[in-house]
């Protein structure tokens, strides 16, 4: 059923295939709990990450408006702000995006490596903000102000997490599922970064429709569970509604607010030890934004024994062009 909806929304095909599901040898041995990491970090636009599941289809309704600038807004280091810039540079449109410093940082790579780099390269143009303390209202006015100067913007909100935004990580979701009953385990859970909601919000709508009895466990990067829950919650009753279908009986939100102190784009000891354990362990890259934190979360998680038996996966939104903004944290 939610197949069959989904087909009906416009996407830019940019993501050939399923991004690969893979089990990690060695942290699994270390652990003595197998694991498996869905690499979504792998998507084929410059650096790769979870945003350009959603802007395939935000991308595709901002071409069908005949749009030819898109807006969008996020801190200095911001991994959509990137994936925005990368793919209006691809579809030849515009790019304006507001940016803050969430952490008032004068650190020069947090101000101009990393992310930020990469929006000169893609030739984004930046408007440094106090905050985005209102962020829709602060992308609409920039709206109203290209439209006087004659451009036709298109409002790509904040980490491109609206329902249209969402389905991309509906689609993902059917796209794992699939992948889980090809590998015949009975996977424990999955466990992903919850930040602007789009990610954890698409991809627990459409597991819970499929594999009722897999939990999406979401490790917050900015807010404790009671801020959290209604964004997850009221972004997947969005999402079902623009599909057109009820929100599955089984749809839960399951939120670990415990790991992204002290605050949102600031890692602490627990998101640096899961940095280096996965580079030393897998060669594989985190970054202390997002994923650090979810696997900080995993791994506690398991110390903890808060899983059902099973493997588990751990769903990588990428991120890793962040790391070279924050080498003074390592
Ligand atoms: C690397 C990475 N992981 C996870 C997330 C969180 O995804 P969402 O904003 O959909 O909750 C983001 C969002 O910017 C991200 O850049």
């Amino acid at each position: 059923m939610i197949k069959q909806q989904l087909a009906r929304f416009h996407r830019l095909e940019l993501l050939a295939g399923a991004t690969p599901l893979e089990r990690l040898d060695r942290l699994s041995g270390w652990l003595e709990r197998d694991i498996y990491v869905k690499r979504d970090d792998l998507t084929p636009l410059a650096m790769g990450g979870n945003k350009l599941r959603k802007l395939e289809y935000l991308a595709a309704d901002a071409l069908a408006q005949g749009a030819d600038t898109l807006i969008t807004a996020g801190a200095i280091q911001s991994n959509h702000v990137r994936q925005t810039a990368a793919i209006a540079a691809k579809l030849g449109l515009g790019c304006v995006a507001l940016l803050e410093n969430p952490i008032g940082t004068t650190d020069p790579n947090y101000l101009g490596n990393g992310n930020r780099l990469l929006l000169d390269l893609f030739e984004a143009k930046v408007e440094l903000v106090d905050n985005l303390d209102n962020a829709d209202l602060q992308l609409q006015a920039l709206a109203k102000r290209l439209h006087r100067n004659g451009k036709v913007p298109y409002l790509v909100p904040i980490g491109g997490s609206n329902a249209l935004g969402a389905l991309g990580y509906v689609r993902a979701g059917l796209e794992l599922a699939q992948q889980i009953e090809d590998s015949g385990h009975a996977f424990a859970a999955v466990v992903l970064a919850s930040g602007s909601a789009g990610t954890h919000s698409g991809l627990a709508l459409a597991l819970s429709a499929v594999l009722p009895n897999l939990p999406v466990i979401g490790v917050t990067v900015s807010r404790s569970d009671e801020d959290q829950r209604p964004k997850v919650q009221g972004l997947a009753e969005r999402t079902a509604e623009l599909l057109g279908v009820d929100l599955p009986p089984a749809f839960k939100v399951h939120l670990w607010d415990e790991y992204f102190a002290p605050r949102y784009g600031e890692p602490n000891a627990g998101t640096l030890a899961a940095v280096k354990l996965l580079a030393r362990q897998e060669g594989l890259l985190l970054d202390p934004v997002y994923t650090g934190k979810a696997m900080a979360g995993l791994l506690d998680g398991i110390a903890r024994q808060r899983f059902n038996d099973g493997p588990i996966i751990f769903l990588h939104t990428g991120g890793a062009p962040a790391l070279f903004a924050y080498d003074s944290v390592f």
